[in-house]
């Protein structure tokens, strides 16, 4: 790709001078002036104002000025989409470490590029951050998109003359357009509530100050002022120094440090959502890592023997929220392990998730046949009952949902629904170690393309009822295997076969046969201290099966043509 180019453009807030007004101005003039002759806002409209920024016109993240082959990896460009996880393990420094916006804009998004050498192989880490300009004459917002573009002026003719008169004529106007909304959103009672639901990116507080993701920040060394955003997926990873002798004493190696305080369900709010430990994986001194039986025991670090246990490894928060932006559920997975005499500093890894809840009944999908676009609706027979469906979307027939980072295993369990007629691919990549054990690792890799639970059947229509099983289709497995003893697998692939039913003017698209398979590989022992990367992939292929209708014709008349015996005489 191209260094990509940007047009700024900004909006130029007007500032009508009192003098000029010579009349009271008319409401709608009033309402589409920004600056201080505005009349006063009641206290609803002054509250959600600062909210209803709308989304910048640039993407900082998707932003790269090193980038400068097309389709290949530039050397040390950290921003390049090019790059994957194989050629960061080259870098010896991201040589644009930091791209922002426009830097007249009051609050910009600047995205951070780093390498983790300390990491076998080196990473690339990833950051976005808010910068704030304290300028006073900062830009709040490119909003009018109008600005980017100049529009030619309305000419002047016999028919438009007394309408542009009456806009213009007087000795003050309003150049924007009538769309120009900077205030009407404040006037729609929807948002009156918005200052009590978190949106994207709002730092998410707790009682007493917000979430915190450590992070790097200048160095390799773990900073604490990283609020962790709304909805904003993240993973980062810093260091930390440690001592056998003070370990009980530091904070930010004890569990404590990352669940006392309670979240705020909605800012501001007094309703607190507590953080539940969700797991605790506990990783011995040669890297063995153990799931514990009880989750909620809370461990913290002490000596024993010359050693510190109970050292938080890695954290992993996972938030459920509903789609009004209220948080429900917050609950933290923690790797705790074993420091000893020799160990001066210990990296930790921290990651945030976000789970949607989904509190609706499973909508039909098209009445009666499916609609292009909507879930696949699925669910189990047990024995001797019509089927059960899961209630929440993201149980019927879903398949992996790829991510920024593409670690297969910080990737379990999110997925995405599978949408009638879309078809669609998605993966991870998982990083192999000398150290994995086959089984396991078949077992995880299976979960992970299956989802917790792969249904069985699937609705041939859009609205077959639970009820009359004869309307439901069961899901056929399929496996494609190389012989040899350890096996894992690396893709699965779902085909789902389906006509159109019913009358040829209003045709209606029925399910007839869905297949999942299952393709392994052999996993080869590697030599120890050895890794290598390999691609985990997932899909869904839609196929028409319906014959195509096709007229009937009688049988053409034929030419029945005699040549006379010689008739090529001179060639053959
Ligand atoms: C604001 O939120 C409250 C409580 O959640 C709700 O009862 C009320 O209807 C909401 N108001 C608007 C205008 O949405
Ligand atoms: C949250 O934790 C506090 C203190 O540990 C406890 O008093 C409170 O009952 C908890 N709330 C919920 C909803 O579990
Ligand atoms: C965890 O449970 C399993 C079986 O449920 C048991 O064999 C194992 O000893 C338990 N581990 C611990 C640490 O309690
Ligand atoms: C679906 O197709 C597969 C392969 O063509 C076949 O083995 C299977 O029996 C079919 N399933 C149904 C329910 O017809």
């Amino acid at each position: 790709m191209a260094a990509a180019q940007r047009v700024g453009v900004f909006l130029i807030i007007i500032f009508l001078l009192p003098p000029l007004r010579v009349a009271e101005p008319s409401v709608e003039a009033a309402g589409s002036v920004a600056g201080p002759a505005a009349p006063p806002e009641t206290g609803a409209a002054a509250r959600a104002r600062p909210r209803s920024a709308p989304a910048p016109v640039t993407d900082v993240a998707k932003l790269c000025v090193c980038d400068l082959l097309v389709a290949q990896c530039d050397a040390n460009c950290c921003c390049d989409p090019d790059c994957s996880a194989d050629d960061f393990s080259l870098f010896t420094t991201c040589s644009v470490p930091i791209v922002t916006g426009d830097s007249r804009l009051c609050s910009q998004k600047a995205a951070v590029y780093s390498l983790d050498v300390e990491a076998n192989p080196p990473e690339r880490i990833f950051k976005l951050i808010d910068q704030v300009n304290p300028s006073v004459f900062c830009i709040h917002a490119t909003n009018y998109e109008q600005a980017l573009s100049f529009s030619s002026p309305e000419m002047p003719t016999a028919e438009n003359f007394d309408q542009l008169l009456k806009r213009f004529g007087s000795a003050a106007f309003s150049a924007e357009p009538d769309n120009w909304n900077m205030n009407t959103d404040a006037h729609n009672p929807s948002d009156v509530n918005e200052t009590y639901r978190y949106e994207y990116g709002v730092p998410i507080q707790t009682v007493d100050a917000f979430l915190r993701l450590p992070s790097p920040v200048v160095s390799s060394w773990c900073s604490d002022a990283n609020p962790a955003g709304f909805l904003v997926n993240q993973a980062t990873k810093c260091t930390r120094s440690v001592s056998v002798e003070k370990c009980d004493n530091i904070q930010a190696v004890s569990m404590l440090f990352y669940i006392s305080s309670s979240i705020l369900a909605v800012p501001k709010s007094s309703h607190m959502v507590n953080i539940t430990v969700q797991s605790i994986v506990v990783q011995s001194l040669n890297g063995m890592r153990t799931l514990l039986n009880s989750s909620d025991a809370l461990r913290l670090p002490m000596i024993s023997d010359e050693l510190c246990i109970n050292i938080v490894h890695g954290v992993s928060y996972h938030i459920t929220y509903t789609d009004t932006g209220e948080i429900i559920e917050a609950a933290a997975s923690f790797v705790l392990g074993v420091i000893n005499k020799e160990v001066l500093s210990i990296q930790q890894s921290f990651e945030i998730s976000f789970t949607q809840v989904n509190t609706k009944p499973v909508p039909l999908s098209g009445n009666p046949g499916y609609v292009v676009g909507l879930p696949i609706r699925a669910g189990f027979r047990p024995q001797g009952s019509g089927i059960i469906q899961n209630a929440n979307k993201y149980g019927q027939l879903t398949i992996l949902q790829s991510t920024s980072h593409q670690d297969c295993l910080a990737a379990q369990g999110a997925r995405i629904p599978i949408l009638f007629g879309y078809n669609m691919i998605s993966g991870c990549k998982l990083r192999i170690t000398a150290a994995m054990k086959c089984q396991p690792l078949a077992q995880t890799l299976l979960d992970l393309l299956k989802g917790q639970s792969f249904p069985e059947y699937v609705a041939s229509f859009g609205n077959s009822q639970a009820q009359d099983v004869l309307d439901w289709v069961p899901i056929t497995h399929l496996h494609t295997s190389e012989q040899s003893s350890c096996q894992i697998p690396v893709s699965l692939e779902i085909e789902v076969k389906w006509t159109k039913y019913g009358s040829l003017v209003n045709p209606q698209a029925r399910i007839v046969n869905v297949t999942a398979t299952i393709t392994t590989t052999t996993l080869k022992q590697l030599p120890s201290g050895r890794e290598k990367t390999i691609p985990i992939t997932s899909s869904v292929v839609f196929t028409d099966i319906s014959s195509p209708a096709e007229p009937g014709y009688k049988a053409w008349p034929t030419i029945n043509v005699k040549l006379p015996f010689d008739f090529f005489f001179p060639f053959v």
